[in-house]
């Protein structure tokens, strides 16, 4: 189940004319009258481990993040489960909650209640994507993990909390930061106790001491900005909108900024439908509901806000076997050159010193 993440831009992949005669304002606020929608026929997805062919479906909650954000809860939970009910009678055996169906409310379980085929929000695989990310990229640009700073952006969500835990494992120093410094407080030392010196950040400026950043939070709007960047940094944006502002690609061109959790998918998968990724790419979360389709595993994996760091090894162990692979480095949607990266690895090495490109 996916959703429109950036209003216009969504809509008109459906509903060309729709998207563009509507203002933003007005797709906001229609959103909540529509009804489920079905997108796409996805058939092509083939496990590299047993040859198992698998179909599925893509519907659409048409709510934005804003109106799942601004509507009574019980309002987004019936319009999720209504189209749950569309991906039930399509045929489904299990369902995946994309983005902000996943992060609403209690994170899937209300949703898989109301239901009669398992669900899953996708998260537990969704960390070891981002993690494998992280450290893929922060080798590519030279960042000895045994030696860095880390920070995690959403430390307490459902991603954020799990990641944190299994980062803590790697790096000595690690700064938890949020929107509320008491809740991240309370598990820095579930944290801790992984080995990392754990801080919790004041603001987002704390992230300038940072060499790896992990962005795991719910904001609707990007809020990490170009002042809160260290140079030479490596900034993974798993978030969905993104929560890394686009002027940071703009202004910073000494970080380098990786669109987090994205997966290629094994076999000539045919989505049937743009969803913004290059061909046969896909988010991770969607790739967790996949790799238990052709698992057979027909229940829900992953839901609520308290995954278990068993839970994301065994989902990347599973996903590893079918064929899924880390798909090649994506920023702000396009792209990382190699020349890219040897400008941001001088820039780590030289932080204030000139360099000539
Ligand atoms: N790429 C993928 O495959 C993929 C897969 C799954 C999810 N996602 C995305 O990953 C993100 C996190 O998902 P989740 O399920 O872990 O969400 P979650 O459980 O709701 O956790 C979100 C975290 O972000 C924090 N937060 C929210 N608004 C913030 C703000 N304005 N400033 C700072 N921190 C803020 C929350 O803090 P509080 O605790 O104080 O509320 C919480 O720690 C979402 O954007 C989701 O769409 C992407």
């Amino acid at each position: 189940m996916i959703h429109p993440v950036d209003p216009r831009r969504d809509v008109q992949r459906k509903f060309p004319l729709l998207g563009r005669l509507l203002p933003e304002p007005a797709i906001h606020f229609f959103s909540a009258y529509f009804p489920p929608v079905y997108l796409s026929h996805i058939v092509g997805i083939r496990s590299a481990a047993t040859g198992k062919e698998i179909e599925g479906w893509l519907v659409a909650c048409p709510l934005t993040p804003q109106r799942m954000l601004s509507l009574p809860l019980e309002r987004v939970y019936r319009k999720i489960i209504e189209t749950g009910r569309l991906a039930e009678r399509l045929g489904a055996r299990i369902l995946g909650l994309g983005a902000f169906t996943a992060v609403v409310g209690d994170a899937g379980v209300t949703v898989a209640r109301h239901l009669r085929i398992p669900v899953t929000t996708g998260n537990s695989y969704t960390v070891a994507v981002a993690l494998q990310a992280l450290r893929e990229a922060a080798q590519q640009i030279g960042i000895p993990l045994s030696g860095a700073t880390a920070a995690v952006v959403g430390a307490t969500g459902a991603i954020g909390r799990v990641a944190a835990r299994l980062l803590a494992r790697e790096v000595p120093r690690l700064i938890l930061a949020g929107r509320r410094a008491e809740r991240l407080e309370s598990i820095r030392s579930l944290v801790e106790a992984e080995g990392a010196r754990t801080e919790i950040a004041k603001d987002l400026y704390a992230l300038r001491e940072a060499d790896l950043v992990l962005v795991v939070s719910s904001s609707p709007v990007a809020i990490i900005r170009p002042e809160h960047l260290k140079p030479g940094a490596v900034v993974c944006d798993v978030a969905q909108p993104r929560n890394v502002s686009p002027l940071v690609a703009a202004q910073r061109d000494d970080v380098l900024v990786i669109d987090g959790g994205i997966v290629e998918v094994p076999g000539e998968v045919d989505f049937g439908f743009d969803f913004g990724l290059p061909p046969r790419m896909t988010y991770a979360c969607m790739a967790e509901t996949i790799t238990l389709a052709l698992e057979g595993r027909w229940e829900s994996y992953s839901l609520g806000r308290r995954l278990s760091i068993e839970q994301v090894e065994e989902i990347a162990r599973l996903a590893e076997k079918h064929g899924f692979r880390l798909a090649g480095f994506l920023s702000f949607g396009r792209p990382v050159s190699e020349a890219r990266l040897q400008w941001i690895r001088a820039r780590a090495l030289f932080p204030t010193g000139h360099i000539r490109g």
